[in-house]
């Protein structure tokens, strides 16, 4: 029998999670299977019980479980615990193990596969819930100049520039601050573009040769991206490398293999203008 994975959300039938992980699985020979779970809103711990009661290894988590996830793990990565998010679940004896793969997703994306070094750069992260927490730790291990984190509701932003305060000095603002100040990498971790609003960035916040990250992915630009370009940003990129490389880290977590990303992101980009 194939080991049993799964990803839990609500709503969970646009997970592409259960088509990477197939690729991943054919490409390293590993034998699994890996399912979408609809888990109702208020039965994810009841839903997680019973796919461990089938026999299954190890789970992943989105939207709107992961803070939940995090708070039903009977052990977490430091990762995860600085993020106060889980996305992956690790089933080992009775206990589950808690982990955070997304801030390393978005790290590999703009590395690895963006061949962008964020060492002695300046970072704008834009916004200041889950999403932007959970990219904090990973983006600081990359070694910026500064990193500023910028938010409508600017006690949020300062909120977690104190969480982080032990490990660098964040500067905290809103979007109007950003005034006079440019960046070289800025990523936005708002989730304005699901409402498809422009986010109220002044003129010039792109430095020369600036990337800008939308940590959401679609069909052509994201708003985000679309204003980004007209402001000036020099290269653009969607969050689709995140969603790839978030599920590779996964698989190592549970596997102890590291999938290639680049074939899968090639088939969900084909599917996407499709
Ligand atoms: P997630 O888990 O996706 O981060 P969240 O915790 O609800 O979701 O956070 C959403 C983020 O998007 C917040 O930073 C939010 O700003 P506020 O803290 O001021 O609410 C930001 N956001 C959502 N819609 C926005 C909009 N139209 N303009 C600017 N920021 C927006």
């Amino acid at each position: 029998m194939p080991d049993l994975y799964c990803v839990f959300g609500n709503p969970i039938s646009h997970s592409k999670s259960p088509f990477i992980h197939a690729a991943f699985a054919r490409e390293t020979g590993e034998a699994l299977t890996y399912e979408a779970r609809l888990a109702p809103i208020d039965g994810f711990a009841a839903a997680v019980a019973a796919f461990v009661g089938e026999g299954g290894r190890g789970a992943n988590v989105t939207v709107p479980f992961k803070e939940e996830a995090f708070r039903l793990c009977h052990t977490l990565t430091p990762r995860a615990a600085r993020a106060g998010a889980v996305n992956t679940l690790s089933f080992v004896d009775g206990r589950i193990l808690g982990d955070n793969t997304d801030g390393a997703g978005l790290v590999t994306d703009i590395v690895g596969n963006l061949g962008f070094s964020p060492a002695g750069r300046r970072i704008l992260l834009l916004g200041a819930g889950g999403a932007a927490r959970g990219v904090i730790e990973p983006l600081l291990t990359t070694g910026p100049a500064a990193l500023v984190v910028a938010n409508r509701s600017v006690d949020k932003a300062s909120l977690l520039a104190e969480a982080f305060a032990d490990l660098a000095a964040l500067d905290a603002c809103s979007f109007a601050d950003l005034a006079g100040k440019s960046f070289d990498l800025v990523v936005n971790a708002t989730s304005a573009s699901l409402g498809g609003e422009a986010l109220p960035l002044p003129a010039g916040i792109f430095a020369e040769g600036a990337l800008a990250y939308d940590m959401m992915y679609g069909r052509g630009d994201t708003p985000f991206l679309a204003q980004a370009r007209a402001q000036g940003a020099a290269r653009c990129a969607d969050g689709l490398g995140m969603l790839v490389g978030q599920a590779a880290e996964a698989f190592f977590v549970w596997r102890g293999r590291r999938p290639a990303c680049a074939p899968v992101m090639a088939a969900l980009r084909a599917a996407l203008a499709g």
